[in-house]
């Protein structure tokens, strides 16, 4: 015998918790499956074990999208105040720090335990470790088959997330449930992830290892504007990551680094006021010490600055601050934050994220193709996503 309830919601994510929560709130009977052992283990791990749950300055214009315009309604009926007042209801202590990003002061330990404490305040059951098998429509809804036996239920929301990580149990579960049910999926590829070199470059990079500076990284329009790092396997740091959602195999970047000094015009007044000092030690007042002697070297200027042309000045400069690299391609799904691409939003109703094709069958969170900047976005759309479909429920 099935059992039976309202909803089955797959995957104990933030989208899956917050989805169930405001189901069970309205009175429905939810389950909630995952084949993890613990619920939340993206949460748990976030924002280095402190969760950025959300962003205060969060609109669609944060996110990438076949349909630019698809997460603004969701987004508008849960914002971050919403989240917020929720982590405040609970007495999670946060603080903000830096462009908007909120942060637990403790533990993202503390937004699992909020969720649970939510679900269960509410009656929503959690069976964790349970395999789906199978998902089949019923003329009154759909049967799930689980590893924990049959379950019947009118709706079906998919929260399993995407195929970042597989080592914490990322799969690729919903873009095959949404196929099965004849829905499109826009591509995936790995997103917020480090960008790797090839051999010839990271060689001559390897010094550099370990270093961070503050930077801008562009592709063709889009441009970021915060820290990045040098690898031993290439590029990382929130500026790399995020413009790696943009960049595609065989594309340039360009990096900026120190993006607010002008480096040219610090070597020309420097070389006014004392000719005679090197220019890898003027440059070591503005970037890394390592940084400066890499670029006077790389650029054969070690030398005095009287003893250098405007045009190599500006040559130096250039190759710190217009430096164009070409990726050989990303470190993939095993360090990627998120996945881009996802279920095809044409497919979805935005007010519900209901398939408009198959009723009763919701997708919700990373799986649907809405992915967020670095910042504490990706969080807030699950949340979103979650609630406007445990509304509909
Ligand atoms: P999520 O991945 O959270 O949940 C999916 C659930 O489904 C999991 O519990 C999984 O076990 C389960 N599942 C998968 N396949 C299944 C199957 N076949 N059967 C049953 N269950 C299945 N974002 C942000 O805003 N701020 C941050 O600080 C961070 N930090 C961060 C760090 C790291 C290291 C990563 C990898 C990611 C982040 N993110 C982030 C991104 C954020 O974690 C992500 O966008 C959300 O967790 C997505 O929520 P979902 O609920 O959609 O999926």
């Amino acid at each position: 015998m099935a059992r039976t309830f309202d909803v089955v919601v797959l995957g104990a994510g933030a989208a899956g918790m917050m989805c169930a929560v405001r189901a069970g709130q309205r009175g429905r009977s939810v389950l909630v499956i995952d084949h993890a052992k613990a619920p939340g283990e993206k949460i748990r791990i976030s924002g280095g074990g402190r969760c950025n749950f959300t962003n205060i300055h969060t609109t669609a214009k944060n996110y990438i999208s076949a349909n630019p315009h698809f997460a603004k309604s969701a987004l508008a009926r849960y914002t971050p105040r919403d989240f917020v007042d929720l982590v405040e209801r609970h007495n999670i202590a946060w603080h903000e720090k830096t462009l908007g990003q909120l942060f637990c002061d403790n533990s993202a330990k503390d937004i699992i335990a909020m969720l649970l404490g939510e679900m269960k305040a509410v009656g929503v059951q959690l069976e964790l470790q349970s395999q789906v098998t199978v998902v089949e429509k019923t003329p009154g809804g759909f049967r799930v088959g689980t590893s924990n036996g049959p379950v019947e239920a009118a709706s079906v929301v998919v929260a399993t997330g995407g195929k970042s990580i597989p080592k914490m149990g990322a799969t690729g579960f919903a873009y095959d449930l949404a196929r099965q049910f004849g829905l499109k999926i826009i591509k995936t590829r790995p997103a917020l992830v480090p960008l790797t070199l090839d051999p010839n470059l990271l060689e001559k990079l390897s010094p550099l290892s370990g270093i961070g500076v503050p930077a801008e990284v562009r592709h063709g329009k889009t441009a970021f504007r915060e820290a990045l790092l040098f690898t031993h396997r290439g590029l990382s740091g929130p500026s790399i990551l995020q413009i790696s959602s943009y960049w595609r195999e065989g594309d340039e970047i360009t990096v900026v680094i120190e993006p607010d000094t002008r480096i040219a015009e610090l070597l020309k007044t420097a070389r006014k006021a004392n000719g005679r000092q090197a220019a890898q030690t003027v440059l070591g007042e503005a970037l890394p010490k390592r940084l400066a002697q890499f670029f006077v070297e790389n650029g054969s200027v070690n030398r005095h600055l009287a003893d250098l042309s405007d045009r190599t000045v500006e040559a130096l400069a250039a190759s710190i601050q217009n430096w164009k690299i070409r990726p050989a391609g990303s470190e993939g799904y095993r360090t990627a934050e998120v996945t881009l691409g996802g279920v095809d939003t044409n497919e979805l109703d935005s007010k519900t994220m209901q398939a408009k094709a198959v009723p009763g069958l919701y997708f919700i969170g990373e799986c649907v193709d809405v992915t967020g900047w670095l910042g504490g976005y990706n969080f807030q759309w699950a949340w979103a996503s979650g609630h406007v479909c445990g509304e509909a429920l």
